[in-house]
């Protein structure tokens, strides 16, 4: 791809897709194997139950059915994709990237893919290198996803962690359109690496001994989550000169409830108006934005024109925000 002086354009979400792993985990089923309990996740977490990737399930495989989830969301043929890129802490392999995998499995042959290395906020990362590349003139059409097998990467023997995350993958095709239409209206991201011991993978391919187990400081994370998603939702509607009374729904990231709830009562949403996959899905990372953008638009909640905003915090520390005008 090469870049050219573009035309105004703005990045427009042309579809939505999800898809989750075919076996469903219960908290009840959870309880058989470590020492936690239905009542003690549901009220910490408000998860339920999550998916869990059988071992043909892979983050591209997922990935895959996501991504054509939301390319016949769209009506565009995969031979249109410009450009894969793809958000993920559990590749299948060290390379070529996710990104690339699921590029073949597309049939496609040209433009270009990569991955993104941004835990939980990986996808509004994913957003905002897509957004450059298609306000710039580098792609058209762009397909970001997020999918994710953290039950690959879990110490199931830990119950602080094993408990809240699941699998599963998101995606949105995004295609250039006119600089005063709708679409993304900006994206905000932020890293502090002094964090990075918060929540972090003790291992990986560059360490010989051992692939590695999510660990995590659950307290100090929620602390930093509250305060960072705060500012980073104020910046992103500053920037656009808009106010909190103008966003119409809150696709957050979904970690926790608690979290998910707060950030709704702070820009002063109904209920009904916050985007809630975690008590089903659990946290699945990158892929739980697009999953639950799926969900609602795929119900009929979500309606072109709405202002959606989006907001992630994972480890790194990552964090970030994005307003689309859907
Ligand atoms: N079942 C039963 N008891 C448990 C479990 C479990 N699964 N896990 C921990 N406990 C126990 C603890 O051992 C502790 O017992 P103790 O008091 O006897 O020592 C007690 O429950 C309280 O533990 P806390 O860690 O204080 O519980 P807390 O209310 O902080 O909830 C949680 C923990 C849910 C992890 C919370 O801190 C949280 O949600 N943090 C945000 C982290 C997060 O969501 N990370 C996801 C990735 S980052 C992101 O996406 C934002």
């Amino acid at each position: 791809m090469s870049l050219v002086s573009p035309p105004a354009l703005r990045a427009r979400i042309l579809g939505v897709g999800g898809h989750l792993p075919e076996r469903c985990v219960t908290n009840e089923e959870l309880a058989t194997r470590v020492e936690t309990s239905d009542a003690w996740i549901v009220e910490r977490t408000g998860i339920r139950q999550r998916y869990i990737a059988a071992p043909h399930e892979t983050a591209t495989f997922l990935g895959a059915r996501a991504a054509e989830a939301a390319l016949r969301d769209a009506g565009v043929g995969a031979e249109a994709v410009d450009a894969v890129i793809l958000a993920t802490s559990t590749p299948d392999e060290a390379f070529p990237a996710t990104a690339v995998r699921v590029q073949a499995a597309l049939g496609i042959r040209r433009g270009f893919a990569f991955d993104v290395a941004a835990a939980c906020s990986g996808f509004v990362y994913a957003l905002a290198a897509a957004d450059a590349f298609i306000r710039q003139g580098m792609a058209r059409h762009v397909l970001v996803i997020g999918s994710e097998v953290y039950s690959r990467i879990l110490d199931w023997s830990d119950r602080t962690t094993c408990v809240l995350f699941g699998d599963g993958a998101g995606a949105f095709l995004l295609g250039a359109g006119p600089a005063e239409g709708p679409g993304l209206l900006s994206v905000h991201l932020h890293a502090d690496g002094a964090l990075g011991d918060l929540l972090y993978v003790d291992g990986a391919v560059g360490q010989r001994e051992r692939s590695g187990f999510l660990r995590m400081k659950g307290q100090e994370v929620f602390r930093h989550a509250v305060v960072k998603l705060a500012a980073v939702v104020d910046e992103a509607l500053a920037a656009n000169g808009l106010d909190k009374a103008d966003v119409d729904w809150l696709v957050p990231h979904q970690a926790n409830r608690r979290i998910i709830d707060g950030m709704g009562k702070r820009l002063g949403l109904a209920p009904e108006r916050v985007v809630v996959t975690v008590d089903r899905h659990a946290n699945t990372s990158a892929a739980s934005i697009p999953l639950a953008m799926a969900e609602a638009v795929g119900d009929g909640r979500i309606q072109r024109g709405d202002l959606v905003l989006m907001e992630a915090l994972g480890g790194g520390m990552t964090w970030g925000a994005a307003l689309a005008r859907y």
